[in-house]
C-alpha cells in the first residue's frame, strides 16, 4: 500500500483573530489549534507530516517543535500566501512519489481520526476522495457540485459561483485525499483566473473529473467536525463543542458529572468508576483521577494524581500534586507541587503545602503551611502552624517523626526536627530539634499588669 503523506496548511494569517499570536496556535481543551490536528492526523499512522506554515511561522515551529507530537513534523515555508493549491504545491516535493496526500486544515481542530481513515480509504479506491458535509447555511463554502447519477464533477467557490450553484448545500469542508503522482500533475496546471486571484485546491476536482477519475465523498460524524476557527466566537464555540466531548468521555468511563456543561478538560484526563465531579471544576494536564474520588465545586486540578476515595473539597486548587486513597482536601485548600500525601491525609481549609511528604493519616486542618517538609504518619498539625522554610537565601527541610503532635501557632524554623511521639506546645517557635517522646516548647511567661489603663483619645485642639 502506498505510504500516507498528510499536509497540513496552516499559512493562514488569521486576521480576524485580533492576534499576535498566530491563529493555529490558539487554544482548544488546553491544547493549540495545530497540535489537535497533528495528533489526529498522526493515529492514522502516516509516514510523514508536513505543515505548511506562512505568518509567524517560527513562533508556530518553536512551539510545535518542542512538543512529543509535533517532533518529526517536516515544516514547508509557503513565504506568500497564493492559495490552497499553492500551499499544497509548496509540501509537493518533501512528498514521496507514490504517495496518498491527505489535505488538511490547521484551523479545524475537531476532525476525528475515523473520518480522516475513512477519506484516506475512498481515495485508496479511485484515486481522490473529499469530505463533504451538508449545511443548513452553506455560506462562504466551495459548494459540490454532482451530475445526475450523483457522481462528484467539481467543486465551485463561493465567490465563483452562481445563483443556482449557491443554493447546493452540500459543502467542501477542505480535508480531501488524493494520489501524489496525479496530484502533481493537477497542480502543475492550476491558474489563478477566478474572482480571488487564487491557485484553488478545488480545482483539481474537475481534473480529475476530466481524467475519468471517480471522485469519491465521505461523511463527518456531525458538522462541528470540519467547523473551522476564524475568529474567537468561532474558537469560543468549538471549545463547547470540544468540551461537551470530554464531558460524554469522562461519564462513559464511570463518572458522574453534577453538569457536563460546568467541567473544562485541558489536557490528559483519567477517570476512574463513580467518581462525582460538583460544577466549574477545572481539569488541566495530566490528570488521574482513581475510583470513588469526589470532587467539590470550583476545584482547579492540574498535572495530578488523585487516589481512590479521595475527596476534594470546594474551592481547592491541586498542582502537580498526589493525593493518596482516602484523603480529605478542602475546602480552601492548596496543594503545590510536590505535595504528596499518603492514605487518609487531612488537609483542611486554608492550608498549603509544598513540596512535602505527609505520611499515612496524618492531618493539617486549619490554616496552616508545609513547605519543604516530611512530616511521618499519624501526625496532628494544629491551627497555624507554619514551617519557616526560607531564610531569604536558602531554603530548608522540617522533619516530624510519626505520631508528632505540634499544638496550634507553632513555627518550625528550618532546618528542623521534631522527633517521633514528640509533643510542641501551642505557640512555639522551634528553632532546634525537639526530642523524640516529650513536650517541647518555648513560650513567653504570662503576665497580668494591674493598674494598666487603656489609652485614651487625646481630643483635636
Ligand atoms: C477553502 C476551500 C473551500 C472550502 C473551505 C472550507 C479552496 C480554494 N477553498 O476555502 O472550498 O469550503 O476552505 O473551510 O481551497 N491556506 C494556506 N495557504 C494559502 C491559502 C490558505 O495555508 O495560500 C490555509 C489557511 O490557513 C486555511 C486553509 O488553507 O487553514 C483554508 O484557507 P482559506 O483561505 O480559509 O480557504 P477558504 O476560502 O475558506
Ligand atoms: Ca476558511
Amino acid at each position: 500500500m502506498s505510504p500516507l503523506h498528510v499536509v497540513i496548511l496552516a499559512a493562514g494569517q488569521g486576521k480576524r483573530m485580533r492576534s499576535a499570536l498566530p491563529k493555529v496556535l490558539h487554544r482548544i481543551g488546553g491544547r493549540p489549534l495545530l497540535e489537535h490536528v497533528i495528533s489526529a492526523a498522526r493515529a492514522l499512522g502516516p509516514e510523514r507530516v508536513h505543515v505548511v506554515y506562512g505568518h509567524g511561522g517560527d513562533q508556530v515551529r518553536d512551539a510545535l517543535g518542542a512538543t512529543e507530537i509535533g517532533r518529526d513534523v517536516s515544516w514547508i515555508e509557503q513565504a506568500e500566501r497564493l492559495g490552497t493549491g499553492h500551499a499544497v504545491a509548496q509540501a509537493m516535493p518533501a512528498v514521496a512519489d507514490e504517495a496518498m496526500v491527505l489535505v488538511l486544515f490547521g484551523d479545524v481542530p475537531l476532525v476525528r481520526t475515523e473520518t480522516l481513515a475513512a477519506v484516506v480509504e475512498r481515495a485508496r479506491e479511485s484515486g481522490l476522495a473529499l469530505l463533504t458535509v451538508e449545511l443548513e447555511d452553506p455560506t462562504g463554502y466551495g459548494r459540490i457540485l454532482r451530475a445526475e447519477d450523483a457522481t462528484v464533477r467539481a467543486i465551485v467557490e463561493e465567490r465563483d459561483a452562481d445563483a443556482t450553484t449557491r443554493a447546493v448545500r452540500e459543502i467542501n469542508t477542505g480535508i480531501l485525499a488524493v494520489d501524489a503522482t496525479r496530484l502533481r500533475g493537477w497542480l502543475d496546471r492550476l491558474d489563478n483566473r477566478n474572482a480571488q486571484g487564487e491557485f484553488y485546491l478545488t480545482d483539481i476536482i474537475a481534473m480529475a473529473v476530466d481524467a475519468g477519475v471517480t471522485v469519491r465523498t465521505a461523511a463527518p460524524t456531525g458538522p462541528a467536525e470540519v467547523l473551522g476557527v476564524n475568529d474567537r466566537s468561532q474558537l469560543a464555540e468549538l471549545e463547547r463543542h470540544f468540551q461537551a466531548g470530554e464531558a460524554r468521555r469522562l461519564m462513559a468511563a464511570g463518572a458522574t458529572l453534577m453538569d457536563p456543561a460546568r467541567v473544562d478538560v485541558r489536557g490528559e484526563v483519567e477517570v476512574g468508576q463513580d467518581v462525582v465531579i460538583d460544577v466549574n471544576v477545572v481539569l488541566e494536564g495530566n490528570v488521574s483521577i482513581g475510583d470513588g474520588v469526589q470532587i467539590g465545586p470550583n476545584v482547579v486540578v492540574r498535572d495530578s494524581r488523585i487516589d481512590a476515595g479521595a475527596c476534594i473539597l470546594a474551592n481547592s486548587l491541586v498542582e502537580e500534586a498526589q493525593v493518596g486513597a482516602g484523603c480529605r482536601v478542602g475546602p480552601f485548600a492548596r496543594l503545590r507541587p510536590g505535595a504528596v500525601l499518603a492514605a487518609e491525609v487531612h488537609i483542611g481549609n486554608f492550608v498549603e503545602v509544598k513540596n512535602s511528604n505527609i505520611g499515612v493519616g496524618s492531618k493539617a486542618n486549619h490554616l496552616t503551611y508545609l513547605g519543604d517538609s516530611e512530616v511521618g504518619a499519624g501526625v496532628n498539625v494544629g491551627a497555624g502552624t507554619i514551617t519557616c522554610n526560607y531564610d531569604g537565601a536558602n531554603k530548608h527541610r522540617t522533619v516530624i517523626g510519626d505520631g508528632a503532635f505540634i499544638g496550634s501557632g507553632v513555627e518550625l524554623v528550618a532546618p528542623v526536627t521534631v522527633g517521633e511521639g514528640a509533643t510542641i506546645g501551642a505557640g512555639s517557635t522551634i528553632g532546634r530539634d525537639a526530642p523524640a517522646g516529650q513536650l517541647t516548647l518555648t513560650r513567653a511567661p504570662q503576665v497580668t499588669r494591674s493598674g494598666w489603663q487603656r489609652p485614651v483619645k487625646v481630643p483635636k485642639k
